[in-house]
């Protein structure tokens, strides 16, 4: 072998490494799931059709009235189906899990 073809070698054994190090990534903590605390099923239930769950997760922390507002606003403009006798429910488990609660 001349230096060309080692240098060549080297840099395919390099490769394969640069390459082995890329395929060990790690992935984040799994963000795509409501919070699990009481009353998760009915934000599984209502809160998921539409958009992703990060779009409550990355409000900041708001208070019940926030969240009541929130709930009706998917309802009434935007046509959720979520039953109006599921409000409190929602809104007690949004403002514990995502809220000031
Ligand atoms: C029928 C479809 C639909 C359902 C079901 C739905 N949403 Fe939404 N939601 C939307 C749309 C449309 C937007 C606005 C998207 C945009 O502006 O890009 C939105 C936006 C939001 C936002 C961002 C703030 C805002 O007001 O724009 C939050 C928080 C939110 N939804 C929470 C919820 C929660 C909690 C539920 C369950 C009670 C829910 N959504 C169910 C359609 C829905």
């Amino acid at each position: 072998m001349n230096a060309k073809q080692i240098m060549f070698y080297a840099l395919i054994v390099g490769l394969g490494f640069a390459r082995g190090t890329e395929l060990s990534i790690e992935l984040p903590p799994e963000t795509g799931a409501y919070k699990q605390v009481a009353g998760v099923e009915l934000a599984q239930a209502f809160c998921v059709q539409c958009h992703s769950v990060e779009y409550t997760a990355i409000q900041p922390p708001m208070p019940a009235k926030f969240w009541d507002a929130e709930v009706k606003k998917m309802r009434e403009k935007y046509f959720a189906p979520v039953p109006p006798e599921m409000d409190a429910k929602l809104v007690e488990y949004l403002t514990i899990a995502y809220g000031t609660k």
